[in-house]
């Protein structure tokens, strides 16, 4: 390993990579007070939010992979994963692609403005687990961020894995999140990163594909992985399916995945998939275990 990463890890942080115990209710309705410090523009339709607590409001250690439901006053609220590094828990950061009321309120949010925070919930991203493996990172879109956290610590430990690898698919040149830092992170960390676009614009010279076409390329020991899959559930589906077609055994391939929530808690029921609810059996589960209701769902 060579460098130091931005928002290094800290020994003896290896406690956030299991998951907060969730809050339990009534306190995990109530959302807290936390103010913008810093909104970033990422793309055309996708924004970062740096938070901060409000006098009062709790500050609980996150695992990468898990979520808030954020909370915009008058508007509604959202369940959003947290895209920051989990070594730093008094900054939450958001990053959110804007596709209805809620999150566009979020967007015209300024460096000041109040928002209410609940969280964090649900399961982990299995970074501990992974530790003498290959790590594939199969990745689609907005799905970068929620998969940002597990970056952040595999790579804050980088000499514990063997080949590191990110396989991202944008739609086009200007979707592609986090330039900066992938650039950092493939110089400093031996990050091997693999971009593709749907739609090749400007002076593009790199893939034009679906993400799954870049699995082919890359070497790595398919009974020594563990992948971790984020992305529209589409892409999740062929990205497992191609994995196993390689020899990656469907337990170790994690994904995360999307439904309506209300409650965030497992009371409601708007997040069911099968016997599971997402918010509190997931959002990230071992693919094994929801394959088949994802092929369900689709029909
Ligand atoms: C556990 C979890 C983590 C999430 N993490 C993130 C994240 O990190 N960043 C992020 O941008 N979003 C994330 N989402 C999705 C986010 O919660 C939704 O985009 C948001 O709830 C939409 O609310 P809205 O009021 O803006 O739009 P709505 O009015 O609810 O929806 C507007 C339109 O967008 C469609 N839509 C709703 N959700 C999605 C979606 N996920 N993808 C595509 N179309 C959708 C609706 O069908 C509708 O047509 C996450 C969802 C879950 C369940
Ligand atoms: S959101 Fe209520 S049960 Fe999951």
């Amino acid at each position: 390993m060579t460098g130091t990463a931005q928002g290094t890890t800290t020994p003896g942080e290896s406690e956030a990579s299991r998951p907060a115990p969730a809050p339990s209710p009534p306190d995990a309705m109530l959302p807290h007070p936390w103010r913008v410090c810093r909104a970033v523009k990422e793309t055309s339709d996708t924004f970062t939010l740096e938070l901060v607590p409000e006098p009062g409001a709790p500050v609980t250690p996150f695992a990468p992979g898990q979520f808030n439901m954020l909370h915009v006053p008058a508007v509604g609220e959202v369940p959003i994963s947290i895209s920051g590094d989990p070594a730093y828990p008094h900054t939450l950061i958001h990053t959110t692609r804007v596709v209805g009321a809620v999150t566009k309120a979020m967007g015209s949010l300024r460096r000041g403005d109040a928002l209410g925070v609940r969280g964090p919930f649900g399961t982990a991203w299995p970074v501990q687990e992974a530790e003498g493996n290959d790590v594939l990172f199969v990745t689609g879109g907005i799905g970068l961020a929620p998969l940002r956290p597990a970056l952040y610590q595999v790579l804050s430990r980088r000499d514990r894995y063997g080949r590191v690898v990110l396989l991202y698919g944008a739609r086009t040149p200007e979707d592609i999140l986090f330039r900066r830092q992938l650039r950092e992170w493939r110089a400093d960390f031996d990050l091997e990163v693999h971009v593709t676009v749907d739609r090749a614009t400007g002076d593009w010279r790199g893939n034009v594909g679906i993400v799954t076409t870049l699995i082919p390329r890359v070497p790595f020991d398919p009974y020594n992985t563990v992948a971790m899959i984020c992305g529209p559930e589409v892409m999740i589906r062929f990205t497992a399916m191609e994995l196993e077609r390689r020899g990656v055994d469907a337990e170790h391939a994690y994904v995360s995945l999307e439904r309506n929530m209300k409650c965030a808690i497992g009371l409601c029921g708007h997040c069911q998939i099968g016997p599971y609810f997402v918010c509190k059996d997931g959002p990230v589960f071992p693919y094994a275990k929801v394959a088949e209701l994802m092929k369900i769902r689709e029909v």
